[in-house]
């Protein structure tokens, strides 16, 4: 069998970049040296499925089968590494595909501690599949109680999966507070963080010590709602060997086109980033005194439980903004469809504002109980703010909320 682990990244180059350059110059050049045939300076399409050799196992490059790794992929992979800080990458199909290489990577039956507030799709993996099919025993716990996360360890916890801020509640968690409890409870527990909210831009869990950090590059990394792609990075080659070894087994490779609109999509993160912030930030303020909402979740708000967190923990506040409207569901509903430049989609982080429903669109798979216990309330909304000019932002939810919740004098 061939040595897969030559078909990975050349760390080195990640390293370089990582040491001594800032976030932007890494995002537009961290594993993409201009190609060494013709120069070009954009990282060429390559969609060879194979690669030959020059007698059996003698490759001319790292290279073999498209699944295990092509040149465009490659290149992402360095960049996400560099840009996340982290030695190694992987690209996936989706953010599910690589949730499941790590779940496919742990010891059976093993003990994982997940947030309880997390994306609707990682809660239907681990229930019904992690559990049912895999015999895996997950506990959804409030990662903001670290109290209780102290209690939630078992002798054989494997995984703890921390997700900040969250889906759709925009909880944060204190990443580095957890990855010290659970350094103190058991050595070889990993920790991983989706790190998909935030982006690599706001927060770098690998600097506060976490083993891996997911993407959904679906969402910010690509920012324009046209790629769906997934992404690991970590330290260290044996995680590298396994996490790699599920890879290729499971599948779940991207296509070589996503990887190059995701090295595309990296190059303005920053600049992205700065605009969702700053608007998100005005139409949370902006939201908190209209007489039609009952309350906006926003973690640059001083009324955010973890404020402070956010000020220490994350470079800005992000895109992302959740809120009660004055009403129920016929109002939530009304008020959806009444949104013009706000487009009723799920998803989220594409330069485009997205506004949704969780309780009946992304967080419909989580049970009802469940749902109902995080207050993820019929009249709860998810906006993804996008980089749009703010007032007419504000003008389309403001006409919205006239519309659905405005009671006849
Ligand atoms: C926080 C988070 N993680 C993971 C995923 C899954 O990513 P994908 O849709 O790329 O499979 C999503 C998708 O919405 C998400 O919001």
């Amino acid at each position: 069998m061939a040595d897969y682990s030559q078909f990975t990244n050349y760390p080195e180059s990640a390293y370089l970049y990582k040491k001594n350059k800032g976030f932007a110059t890494k995002a537009i050049h961290a594993g993409q040296d201009p190609d060494q045939v013709h120069g070009s300076v954009n990282v060429p399409i390559h969609l060879s499925t194979t690669f030959a050799q020059k007698a059996p196992t003698d490759f001319y490059s790292q290279y073999e089968y498209a699944r295990g790794g092509t040149p465009t992929r490659h290149a992402f992979e360095e960049c996400i590494a560099a840009c996340e800080n982290g030695e190694y990458a992987i690209a996936f199909s989706s953010g599910c595909a690589a949730m499941t290489c790590v779940l496919h990577s742990l010891p059976k039956e093993s003990h994982i501690i997940v947030s309880d507030d997390v994306y609707g799709g990682t809660n239907r993996y681990m229930r019904r599949f992690a559990v049912e099919k895999f015999n895996f025993n997950v506990e959804f716990v409030d990662l903001t109680d670290t109290e209780a996360f102290k209690n939630a360890f078992k002798e054989n916890t494997a995984l703890v999966w921390i997700e900040t801020p969250t889906n759709p509640l925009i909880k944060l968690v204190d990443i580095e507070a957890l990855v010290n409890i659970t350094r103190e409870k058991k050595k070889d527990t990993w920790v991983l963080v989706d790190n998909t909210f935030a982006s690599p831009y706001l927060q770098n869990p690998m600097d506060l010590g976490v083993d891996i950090t997911l993407h959904s590059v679906s969402k910010y990394i690509g920012g324009h709602s046209d790629v769906i792609m997934g992404a690991l990075v970590f330290n260290g080659k044996e995680m590298k060997d396994k996490l790699f070894y599920s890879s290729i087994s499971f599948g779940g490779c991207p296509s070589t086109f996503d990887c190059y609109l995701a090295v595309r999509g990296l190059k303005t993160l920053e600049s992205r980033m700065k605009i969702h912030c700053r608007n998100a930030y005005s139409v949370a303020k902006w939201l908190e005194q209209h007489p039609l909402i009952e309350k906006v979740i926003f973690p640059g708000l001083e009324s955010h439980p973890q404020h402070e967190l956010a000020k220490k923990q994350q470079r800005g506040f992000g895109g992302m903004i959740s809120f009660l409207l004055k009403g129920g569901k016929a109002e939530a509903f009304k008020f959806l469809s009444s949104c013009k430049l706000a487009t009723l989609a799920e998803s989220l982080g594409g330069v485009e504002t997205l506004i949704e429903h969780p309780a009946s669109m992304t967080h419909a798979s989580v049970p009802a109980e469940v749902r109902a216990k995080l207050g993820i309330t019929d009249n709860f909304i998810r906006l993804s703010c996008g980089v749009e000019d703010v007032e007419d932002i504000m003008a389309d939810i403001d006409q919205a909320l006239e519309k659905a919740c405005k009671k006849e004098q």
